[in-house]
């Protein structure tokens, strides 16, 4: 089970957020970019889609926005509404399915979507939603990965990319990074522009911290994409390479998107 379609359900919850929290910090670099990229003037609404444990809420906050929350798992709201209230700041709250927002048509100035479009059953439906919701004019700022992205150096290149394109495999839209540019587009968006984030891995270690190398090998062999002992040679090669200081392997990490409801900018 993908555990981040469901939260509530998975029985996860505490694991999850310890999961954002880390997040939060190790992307802070990729999500100060889709912050800069997102210009929406101060004391108009924010919309945060799939607003997680409300990191990002605090941070509209900050910059003087009116930041709304909503998310389809009670969990990540009540972990939102703690945050907020610990600061002092307003809560505006609603439990949701991004795909069926209870919002007007064009009740927000801005709406960010971060690491949730990977995760619902019909993407295009939550963008359908993101483009009724903001005003015309109205900016949209969106970050996914790109599971499907990973690159091993490898003496076995044709098993490292099996095992590669076995990462994520619960994701059920695993390469959204790449096709966020289509569904904008798609859905109606105007002024579309994408920046890839591409990180380059010197170490198992440092890697493990987004993907796990054993658990693409398994799910690999176990989908018969390849022989268990071919998958668990690469793995043993990959740890040497590893250990000795040549481990090589990059990932486009966040794929971060900007687009505008058609209409006249605003002030
Ligand atoms: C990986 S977390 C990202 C949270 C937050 N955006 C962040 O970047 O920290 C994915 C979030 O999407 C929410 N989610 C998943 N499916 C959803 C849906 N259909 N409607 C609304 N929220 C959803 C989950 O509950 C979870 O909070």
């Amino acid at each position: 089970m993908n555990a981040f379609a469901d939260v509530d359900r998975s029985g996860r919850g505490p694991e999850l957020l310890d999961y954002l929290d880390d997040a939060h910090r190790g992307l802070a670099a990729p999500k100060r970019v889709m912050r800069a990229g997102l210009t929406v003037p101060a004391g108009h609404s924010v919309l945060d889609l799939g607003c997680g444990a409300g990191h990002e809420l605090v941070e509209l906050e900050r910059a003087g926005l009116r930041a709304f929350g909503a998310d389809s798992s009670r969990v990540m709201l009540d972990a939102s509404r703690r945050r907020l209230e610990r600061l002092g700041l307003p809560v505006r709250l609603v439990r949701a399915d991004a795909q069926r927002l209870p919002y007007a048509d064009g009740a927000f100035a801005g709406c960010r979507i971060e690491r949730v479009l990977q995760h619902v059953a019909d993407p295009a439906a939550v963008l359908a939603q993101a483009h009724r919701v903001l005003r015309q004019g109205g900016q949209l700022a969106v970050l996914e990965p790109d599971w499907g992205s990973l690159v091993l150096a490898s003496d076995d290149p044709e098993a490292a990319r099996i095992v590669a394109d076995a990462v994520g495999a619960r994701v059920p839209h695993r390469r959204m990074g790449r096709d966020l540019r289509r569904l904008l587009i798609r859905t109606g968006f105007t002024d579309v522009r994408v920046e890839v984030e591409t990180v380059a891995y010197a170490s198992i270690a440092e890697l493990s911290h987004v993907i796990s190398l054993e658990r693409a090998a398994q799910a690999a062999w176990s989908g018969a994409a390849i022989a268990r002992g071919r998958a668990e040679a690469l793995l043993r090669e990959q740890q040497e390479l590893s250990e000795s200081g040549a481990f090589h392997a990059t990932f486009q990490r966040t794929t971060v998107a900007w687009a505008r409801r058609a209409g006249a900018a605003f002030r």
